[in-house]
């Protein structure tokens, strides 16, 4: 796929639970392989930059284990790469290239660093000039001031303080910071200019902390490291949720109402990143802040308000500022963001150059950018993303304004979010809720509207079938809450086209029997059992929407669901028709039987303690038992039509 169409959304409500932050996480491996100790990573964030990470440690003979789950195990090598000798591929990597230069050439072996085109147009230069100031040998062998590398052996003695720039990258005084523990020495770092990004250096200082090595900062200017400080392993660490990928969930919130919580970061994050929610606040927003997490909602009344803001602390982050603009009342202006010239891409240019395409107008300048919205985005824009993460996923919000957006080559988010559009899609995608009790012709009526609409479909019923019928061939008993439980969390379900597979078994047609329905309706009123099937129910929510048939769609499973249909028809006709399904399927059938068992499911689901069938109070009611489901399908269609999906 080379570009992703994404609806019109007008609504995000929910909760997120955050990748690992890149920053953290490659900072962490780079400590954790120069540190005196084994350590072990939880929650890594697996991603195109972290894996560039890994597989350049392992390499240079860095032991590194996966422990499953996002945990890897890394032995550290106490400062001596095992491999002296390698060629290493950098990908687009900045938090990669940057700390690993400064270890490697401290390292003394011969190592050549390389990335793909964009990295060869990255700077370099203010890192590479402060480690040949210690005597490192660092040669370029491309352009001057930029990758590929060429690191040798070296005599590195620390005379003078080093001198370092920091206008253009907070990444070379990391970088210097983590790499100067390898000589014993201690070492000093001076500041030639004004440092950017500084949050981001904090997070270096607190990493290199919990390796056990102190940095005295004096302001922003002078840093030194004392002699004799060497990196121990602290056991186990923690990457926190990455606070930037954060904003995006968090803007969403703001834009359509709200509220939309992250999970993974708090109150307490290590990031930078996490002050965005301030700039929102600034804009009128309404945030709450949790040990673990960010929630955000919409101002209480009115529009966003614009805003003048110095962002160089988040440069990340305001980026989705930027996009946010587009909601606001007037003229927005980002101020001091020089850094996004040379990040993925010329940020400033590719912003100014899409938002034109949505209509605002932007005027740019060296470090600044000011959008000015339009009253209406213009819609089916397609916004091209430069091979940055952070343009896909800031476009993507959009679309929260009520138009289909394109965004081409959307796999560019693999660098720092694989998922992120899935993850979108469970607080924003279009959900169609279509409830009713069994037999009331919604599991065609929804099948139907899926189709019309290009949307994904979930027959949820099905799921618990499934389940019964796992339960009956595994032997546990249908009213042992644990064991079906267990059997539902763990379901080996998959449905491919028309059909329904249990462990690679088509039993499409098994989970329609009479044994299977009655046995479905037990062991959906045990409360293990739904809450085991919730968060997979949920996941089937993609863009560009879904429809959801069952009993709770609209209460429980999407309660913000756009459209809530509570689909039914009197007990005789439900009767009927389910009759006349088993007859053509050549299957036995007593209509008094059928009656009596329909009646009795009934009750089961209307009485059961957890979400029990009923009429939401906001969703429409349609009744079929005078109705073909050609109608049925018109009348759920006419409903779906006044949302303007
Ligand atoms: O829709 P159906 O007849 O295939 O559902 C089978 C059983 O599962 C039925 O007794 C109700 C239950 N069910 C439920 O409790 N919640 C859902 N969302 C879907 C079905």
């Amino acid at each position: 796929m080379n570009h992703l169409d994404l609806p019109a959304l007008t609504l995000a409500a929910g909760t997120v639970r955050l990748p690992g932050s890149k920053s953290i996480s490659n900072r962490m491996l780079l400590l954790a392989a120069l540190a005196e100790g084994t350590t072990e990573i939880r929650d890594l964030l697996d991603s195109d930059d972290t894996r560039v990470m890994l597989a350049a440690l392992a390499k240079v003979g860095v032991g590194i284990t996966a422990l499953g789950g996002a945990t890897w195990r890394v032995e550290g090598c106490n400062g001596v790469f095992p491999v002296r000798d390698a060629d290493l591929f950098m990908g687009n990597a900045g938090t990669a290239i940057r700390p690993l230069t400064a270890a490697l050439a401290l390292s003394g072996g011969h190592y050549r660093l390389s990335g793909v085109s964009r990295m060869h147009e990255r700077p370099i230069g203010d890192l590479v000039d402060g480690l040949m100031q210690i005597g490192a040998d660092v040669r370029y062998t491309g352009n001057p001031g930029f990758p590929p590398l060429a690191i040798h052996p070296a005599q590195v003695k620390l005379a003078a303080p080093i001198r370092l720039r920091g206008d253009v990258s907070s990444q070379f005084l990391t970088a210097l910071l983590m790499a100067l523990p390898l000589i014993d020495s201690g070492a000093v770092i001076e500041m030639t200019t004004e440092l950017i990004s500084r949050p981001y250096v904090e997070i270096t200082l607190n990493l290199m902390a919990r390796f056990g090595v102190e940095v005295r900062r004096e302001g922003w200017q002078r840093f030194t490291i004392p002699a004799g400080q060497r990196y121990r392993s602290p056991g186990v660490l923690h990457v926190e949720g990455d606070a930037s990928a954060a904003s995006y969930f968090l803007a969403a919130g703001v834009i359509c109402g709200g509220p939309v919580r992250v999970e993974g970061v708090g109150r307490n994050s290590i990031q930078g990143d996490v002050r965005f929610a301030d700039a929102l606040e600034t804009m009128g927003a309404r945030i709450e802040w949790g040990e673990q997490y960010i929630e955000a909602r919409g101002p209480a009344a009115g529009k966003l308000k614009a805003f003048d803001l110095d962002l160089n602390h988040i440069p990340d982050a305001a980026m989705t500022l930027a996009v946010a603009a587009l909601f606001a009342d007037g003229r927005c202006v980002l101020r001091n963001i020089a850094s996004w010239r040379v990040k993925e891409t010329d940020r400033i240019a590719a912003m100014a150059t899409e938002l034109r395409k949505l209509g605002a107008t932007v005027e740019e300048g060296a470090d600044f950018i000011a959008v000015t919205p339009a009253s209406t985005l213009i819609p089916h824009v397609a916004i091209d993303t430069y091979d940055d993460h952070r343009m896909a996923m800031c476009f993507s919000l959009a679309a929260l304004g009520g138009v289909p957006v394109t965004i081409t080559d959307p796999q560019c988010v693999k660098k720092t979010f694989p998922d992120y559009f899935d993850a979108l899609a469970e607080i924003a995608a279009p959900v169609i809720a279509i409830d009713g009790p069994s037999a009331s012709g919604k599991g065609t009526v929804a099948e139907r509207v899926a189709a019309a609409l290009g949307y994904h479909y979930l027959d949820s019923g099905s799921l618990y079938r499934l389940t019964a019928l796992a339960a009956i061939r595994a032997a546990v008993a249908l009213d042992d809450e644990a064991g079906v439980a267990g059997l539902a969390a763990g379901l080996p379900a998959s449905f491919e086209g028309g059909r329904i597979l249990l462990a690679g078994d088509n039993v499409t047609d098994a989970i329609r029997s009479e044994e299977i329905s009655v046995g479905a309706s037990k062991v959906a009123a045990l409360p293990a059992v739904r809450a085991a099937l919730l968060a997979r129910q949920r996941a089937y929510r993609r863009f560009p929407g879904l429809v959801a048939d069952g009993r709770d769609m609209g209460s429980v499973v999407f309660p913000t669901a756009v459209v809530k249909v509570f689909l039914t028809a009197s007990a005789e006709v439900r009767a009927e028709r389910r009759y006349k399904q088993l007859i053509a399927k050549g299957m036995p059938a007593n209509m008094h039987a059928l009656l009596q068992d329909l009646q009795e499911r009934d009750a089961r689901d209307a009485q059961r303690s957890v979400a029990p069938l009923r009429q939401c109070d906001d969703a429409d009611l349609v009744d079929t038992t005078e109705m073909n489901i050609e109608a049925a399908v018109a009348a759920v269609m006419a409903i779906v039509r006044q949302q303007r999906l």
